[in-house]
């Protein structure tokens, strides 16, 4: 257990290791932190929001425009209150996103509204990851102290053999637990 629970900004988007992020919000909660799961549009192809919403045993954010219950922008909320953005599985299109400013969903404007801690954790097919324009882009965010966690080798979804997987769940929870302190 926790010595103290944080409040953590769950990001999950569209790759298919999405799945994982269901034990990486169940784990994360168990130990005693406040889990927000944000997720982009595509990711919702992968893994519904409903999965995330009773593991993390809170509303699940899916659209930017979802406003109803708070006069403050709930992006906005979610980006002052978190101790840790945490990105799992980050496509190549969000860390482009990221790298580049980009705010056109709810993830990427939270990313450039935050002054938590931020760490992204990849997953692509290899040739995405090894490409200069994602290598440039994860240069870029490690510059502005950006952690990242992966990815690592192995047999990809894909069905090539090469570097690309989501770092193992259990991997990222103890790097955040050392990163929060807990
Ligand atoms: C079956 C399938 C698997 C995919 N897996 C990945 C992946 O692991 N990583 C990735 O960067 N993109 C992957 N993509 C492509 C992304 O879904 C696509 O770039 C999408 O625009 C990402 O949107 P998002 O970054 O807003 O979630 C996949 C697409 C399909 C159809």
């Amino acid at each position: 257990m926790a010595k103290q629970g944080k409040n953590i900004v769950l990001g999950v988007t569209g790759s298919i290791a999405a799945y994982k992020a269901a034990d990486l919000a169940s784990q994360l909660t168990k130990l005693g932190h406040e889990v927000h799961v944000v997720m982009t549009e595509d990711a919702q192809q992968f893994i519904t929001p409903l999965t995330l919403q009773v593991l993390s045993r809170q509303p699940v954010t899916t659209n930017l425009y979802d406003e109803k219950s708070n006069w403050h922008p709930g992006h906005i909320e979610l980006a002052d209150n978190a101790d840790l953005l945490v990105v799992a599985p980050a496509s190549a299109n969000v860390i482009a996103k990221f790298a580049n400013g980009l705010s056109d969903d709810t993830l990427s404007a939270i990313y450039l509204a935050t002054l938590a801690r931020v760490l992204i954790a990849p997953a692509m097919n290899g040739k995405m990851w090894q490409h200069p324009a994602t290598q440039e882009n994860v240069e870029k965010l490690q510059k502005r102290d950006v952690g990242f966690i992966g990815p690592e080798e192995g047999l990809l979804a894909c069905g090539y053999e090469g570097i690309g997987r989501l770092w193992p769940v259990e991997g990222i929870v103890h790097h955040i637990e050392n990163l929060l302190g807990s």
